[in-house]
């Protein structure tokens, strides 16, 4: 069995604790989660296993089993399934749970779910009794490539997304494959679309590898896919480990989202996956970047022609630019009331840039 681990090296000697874990990666991880937490360090008996009724009825009793064999206590806590319940409300109901079961600072928490459960349950860890230890079982492809490592937890406000949050790292990132077996095919494209971004944004040549395997990326009956969330974590725990808290170079790792959360927003969390609003998003990075004259037409073609052949949406319409504007200036990328864009200056190389209001509106009405 192929097992790959991959280092997230961060805080340096003059941080005050070490905050470097590691993202294993192995089929059937799942039955030996437990296992796997002992030898993080000493945690109590009693843990709180954080996901949702979908992903509850599918791996639930997998993974209660591998922590009880550990000599884990789990404490099962289901948040509903949705964007939509991405939101304090609904971690006060897990805070709710977790006091009335005296959960203590040693007491972690698992989150067994997607991007929506792993970003909650990092944000409910990072501030339950001023912050437990907490470990990341990503079971989407958005989270096995992405939001599962680098800890960036939270939650949505009504005015925008992931508005309320923390920077919080897990102890360990957990990646089982054979999760993905049972998720829908909407979701692997939205998964993909995370993956195409870091060729985009680090690697010309994995984005030129994505090319050639085009429509067949989306089958993740094939080894393909774990070398896809492979190459992707290692992307990832690259430039956290240069930036941990966006100061920088993180802020790269964007690319696409200051249009792909307006568009969320805008169609009110409910027509597009995060990822399928990412990949509308990069296409118009990379469109307003030939406008702006940063790089040429070929860049957001090739953008677009992977993303179809993925079977992802590259276009929204109806959307009204004033508006589309006002959402943008939600987002937590603009500096000094000027929105920050993540551009493409080619394919494996991206540039920050800060856009005037009137040049952003004068693409959105063109466009
Ligand atoms: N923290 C970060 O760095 C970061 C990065 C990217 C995205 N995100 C966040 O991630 C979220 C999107 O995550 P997502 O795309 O995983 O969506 P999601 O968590 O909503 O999961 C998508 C759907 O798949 C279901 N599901 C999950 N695993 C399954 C499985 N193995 N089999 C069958 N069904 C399964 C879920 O119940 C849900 O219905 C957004 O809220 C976004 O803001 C965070």
């Amino acid at each position: 069995m192929s097992s790959t681990t991959i280092d997230v090296n961060l805080g340096g000697a003059s941080q005050s604790k070490d905050r470097s874990y590691k993202i294993a990666i192995e089929r059937g991880l799942l039955n030996d989660l437990g296992a796997r937490m002992l030898t993080v360090g000493p945690l109590n008996k009693r843990c709180a296993l954080i996901t949702n009724p979908t992903v509850g009825a599918l791996y639930r009793k997998a993974a209660v089993a591998s922590l009880e064999d550990a000599g884990f206590l789990p404490l099962v806590i289901e948040i509903p399934d949705g964007e939509e319940y991405k939101n304090l409300t609904e971690i006060e109901k897990v805070y709710d749970r977790l006091l009335e079961e005296r959960l203590e600072r040693g007491s972690a928490i698992i989150a067994l779910g997607g991007g929506v459960v792993g970003d909650m349950a990092g944000f409910v860890a990072a501030t339950y009794l001023r912050g437990v230890p907490y470990f990341q079982v990503p079971t989407t492809l958005l989270a096995q490539v992405d939001s599962s490592v680098g800890g960036k937890t939270g939650v949505n406000h009504r005015l925008g997304k992931n508005l309320i949050g923390a920077f919080y790292q897990p102890l360990g990132v957990y990646i089982d494959p054979e999760l993905l077996k049972t998720l829908e095919a909407r979701e692997v494209r939205a998964g993909l679309a995370e993956v195409v971004k870091y060729g985009i944004i680090w690697e010309g040549s994995f984005f030129e590898m994505l090319e050639e395997s085009g429509t067949s990326l989306g089958d993740i009956s094939t080894g393909k896919v774990i070398e896809l969330i492979e190459h992707s974590c290692r992307i990832k725990a690259e430039v956290v480990a240069k930036d941990e808290r966006e100061s920088g170079v993180r802020a790269i790792l964007n690319l696409g989202h200051t249009f792909g959360h307006a568009i969320e927003a805008l169609t009110n969390y409910s027509k597009y996956k995060h990822g399928e609003a990412v990949a509308i998003g990069m296409v118009m990075a990379g469109k307003f970047a030939v406008k702006l004259g940063i790089c040429d037409a070929q860049v957001p073609e090739r953008i677009e022609k992977l993303l179809e052949a993925i079977g992802l949406e590259t276009h929204v319409d109806g959307l009204e630019p004033k508006e589309f504007l006002a959402a943008m200036k939600l987002d937590k990328k603009v500096k000094g009331g000027t929105l920050r864009f993540v551009l493409p200056k080619a394919i494996g190389e991206v540039s920050l840039c800060d856009i005037s209001d009137g040049d952003t509106l004068n693409f959105l009405t063109d466009i």
